[in-house]
């Protein structure tokens, strides 16, 4: 299969690789897997209080496109709101990368994944702002 010189350049430079504290107040996690593959997406946003996702991390393991679409994604996501990152489509992923219909469920990993992480943030906020309003 030809990959398209975007894939390529995600796959051999990802960009924003790495991992942050899960436990931190202001990190989202998202892992998710892709039943088709088993492949596994590990997608990571550092949120401020305005939330805005200030940084994002990524640590893929699975295909090229996988990779890529990750990569890209953590540098879609910078500088967005929560609510704006949420709403990035794969459908918009797979353009950009020119992925073929057999990698678009690569796409499809990093909106599960980036869903996840945005679910994660809001989770932990809920659960602070409960328990300041319980003390
Ligand atoms: Fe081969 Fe995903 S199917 S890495
Ligand atoms: Fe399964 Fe790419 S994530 S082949």
């Amino acid at each position: 299969m030809a990959y398209s010189d975007k894939v390529i350049d995600h796959y051999e430079h990802p960009r924003n690789v790495g991992r942050m504290d899960d436990n931190a107040d202001n990190v989202g996690t998202g892992m998710v897997g892709a039943p088709a593959c088993g492949d596994v997406m590990r997608l990571q946003i550092q949120v401020n209080d305005q939330g805005i996702i200030e940084d994002a991390k990524f640590k893929t393991y699975g295909c090229g496109s996988a990779i890529a679409s990750s990569s890209l994604l953590t540098e879609w996501v910078k500088g967005k709101s929560i609510d704006e990152a949420e709403q990035i489509k794969n459908t918009a992923i797979a353009e950009e990368l020119a992925l073929p219909p057999v990698k678009i469920h690569c796409s499809v990993l990093a909106e599960d994944a980036i869903k996840a992480a945005v679910r994660n943030i809001r989770e932990k906020r809920g659960v602070k702002a409960e328990e300041s309003a319980a003390s």
